[in-house]
């Protein structure tokens, strides 16, 4: 099922302590922390890629290997991020940096990064 955009943005709040989300031109449309990478636009975009993060090697690999994100596999990526960087790149040394997991209403929160990743 597509995802409720507006009820994203509520969830979104379990995400902001690590992730702003913040447009090039310097508006916030989400003002959060500096733990993980800027979520603006990360729909479309290459895994591992926000310019000025310094990514784990998981996510890095999962970039060389070709993961460009789309809203299905942001789902299963929230859901467990070490198991999806295992299945996708075959390493189950790779460890992310993402620590969270998120038990449902993933497809909300990814519809409000869609709604954030124009094209
Ligand atoms: C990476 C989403 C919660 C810390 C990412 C990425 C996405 C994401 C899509 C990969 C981005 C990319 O490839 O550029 C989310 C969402 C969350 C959430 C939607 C809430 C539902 C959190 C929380 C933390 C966190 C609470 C901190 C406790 C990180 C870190 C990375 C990351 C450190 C980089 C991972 C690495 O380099 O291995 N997150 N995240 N995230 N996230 Fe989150």
């Amino acid at each position: 099922d597509a995802g409720d955009a507006a009820k994203g943005e509520n969830e979104f709040k379990k995400c902001k302590a690590c992730h702003m989300i913040q447009a090039p031109d310097g508006t916030d449309v989400v003002k959060g922390g500096k733990t993980g990478p800027n979520l603006y636009g990360v729909v479309g975009r290459k895994a591992g890629t926000a310019e000025g993060f310094k990514y784990s090697d998981a996510l890095t690999k999962l970039g060389e290997a070709g993961e460009v994100w789309t809203q299905e596999d942001l789902e299963a990526y929230i859901t467990d991020p070490n198991k999806y960087v295992e299945d996708k790149v075959g390493d189950k040394t790779l460890k992310t940096k993402m620590t969270f997991k998120m038990a449902k209403n993933q497809p909300d929160v990814v519809a409000f990064l869609a709604k954030n990743s124009p094209d």
